[in-house]
C-alpha cells in the first residue's frame, strides 16, 4: 500500500511501516534495504534498538531520496532529561540530518544512578531485578516541555509518544506547559488488544494511531488464531494479508517487523476485508479476553496509571 494518513502537523505519514525492533546488525541492515526496494516509504527505529547505524545505512545505500521516506525514531528512557542531546546522538548514529518524527519511548524515566558501564541505552535495575524507573524526581510533562524545543531546530519535523495511556495523555494534553499535541501515539495493538478506547481517545485529539507488534511480535501468534486462518482461505490470501489489512482498515499507521524479504514483501499488500471478516476479527478478544505480549511481565500502565 501507498497510502498516506496525515498527521496534525499537516505531514503525510504513509499508512504501512516497517518495524524494527529485535533486528539485529546486519539483519537491520537487510531488511531496511529489502523494504525500501519494495516501495515501503516509512521506517520505524529507535535508539535502544541500537540498530539506528544500521538502518541510516541501508536508507543512504538504497538511493531513495531521504526526503520520500519517513523515518521516525525514539528517546530512550534514560534520557528524559536531555531529549535534544539523546535526538543528535541518534541523528549521529543514522547519519541522517532530521527525523520525520521523535517519541517518547515510554511514559517512564530510567534512573540514571542505576546505569551500569555508562551503558545510557539500556535497561538498568534495582538490586531486586525490578526496572529503575524513576517516579519521584520526574515525570514525563517534564520530557514533553523539552521535547517541544526540537521541532523548531529542524532535527525533527514532529514529536510524539509511545505507549502513552489515556491517562497518561490527559495529563500531558492538560499541563501548563503543553504547547503541541502529540503527532503520534505508538502502542501494541493486534486483534488480541485492540486498545479501541485508546483509539477513539486519540483520534478525537488528533493524535495518530501507531500499532506496534501488529502480528503479535515474535513468532507472530496472530497469525496462527483459527479465525485469521478461515478468513486467508476463504480470501485466498495470506494470514498476513488479513491481519494487517485489519489494522489498515481501522485507519492507523500499522508498523510489522520483519527481516525476511519475501515477508517484508508481501506485509504491505492490503485488501478489504467484508463486513463479515471484518467484525470476526473484531471478536477474536471478546470471545478470547484480551492480552498484551510484549513485556508480559512489565506493564506500563500499571506502574504509571
Ligand atoms: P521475521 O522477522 O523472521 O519475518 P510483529 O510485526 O507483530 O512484531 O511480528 C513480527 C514477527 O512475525 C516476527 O517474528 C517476524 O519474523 C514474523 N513475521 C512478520 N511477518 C510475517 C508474515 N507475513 N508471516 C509470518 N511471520 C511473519
Amino acid at each position: 500500500s501507498t497510502k498516506t494518513l496525515s498527521l496534525n502537523t499537516g505531514a503525510q505519514i504513509p499508512q504501512v511501516g516497517l518495524g524494527t525492533w529485535q533486528s539485529k546488525d546486519n539483519d537491520a541492515y537487510k531488511s531496511v534495504l529489502a523494504a525500501l526496494k519494495a516501495g515501503y516509504k516509512h521506517i520505524d527505529t529507535a535508539a535502544i534498538y541500537r540498530n539506528e547505524d544500521q538502518v541510516g545505512q541501508a536508507i543512504k545505500d538504497s538511493g531513495v531520496p531521504r526526503e520520500e521516506i519517513f523515518v521516525t525514531t525514539k528517546l530512550w528512557s534514560t534520557q528524559h532529561h536531555e531529549p535534544a542531546k539523546a535526538l543528535d546522538e541518534s541523528l549521529q548514529r543514522l547519519g541522517l540530518d532530521y527525523v520525520d518524527l521523535y517519541l517518547i519511548h515510554w511514559p517512564a524515566r530510567l534512573d540514571t544512578n542505576y546505569i551500569k558501564d555508562g551503558d545510557i541505552l539500556s535497561v538498568p535495575t534495582k538490586a531486586d531485578g525490578s526496572r529503575a524507573v524513576d517516579v519521584t524526581n520526574w515525570n514525563f510533562i517534564k520530557t514533553w516541555e523539552l521535547m517541544q524545543e526540537l521541532p523548531k531546530t529542524g532535527k525533527t519535523k514532529a514529536i510524539g509518544v509511545s505507549n502513552f495511556s489515556i491517562n497518561n495523555l490527559k495529563d500531558l494534553l492538560a499541563s501548563p506547559g503543553n504547547k503541541l499535541t502529540p503527532a503520534a501515539n505508538q502502542v501494541e495493538i493486534h486483534p488480541l488488544l485492540p486498545q479501541n478506547e485508546l483509539i477513539n481517545f486519540c483520534k478525537s485529539k488528533k493524535i495518530m494511531i501507531e500499532a506496534y507488534s501488529p502480528l503479535g511480535s515474535t513468532d507472530a501468534p496472530l497469525l496462527k488464531e483459527p479465525t485469521i486462518l478461515k478468513i486467508a482461505k476463504k480470501n485466498n490470501v495470506q494470514p498476513g494479508h488479513v491481519v494487517i489489512s485489519w489494522h489498515a482498515q481501522r485507519g492507523y499507521v500499522v508498523l510489522p517487523k520483519s527481516v525476511n524479504p519475501d515477508r517484508i514483501e508481501t506485509n504491505r499488500k492490503i485488501f478489504t476485508l467484508s463486513n463479515e471478516d471484518f467484525e470476526a476479527i473484531n471478536n477474536i478478544s471478546k470471545e478470547k479476553g484480551e492480552k498484551r505480549v510484549v513485556n508480559p511481565n512489565w506493564s506500563p500502565f500499571e506502574a504509571f496509571k
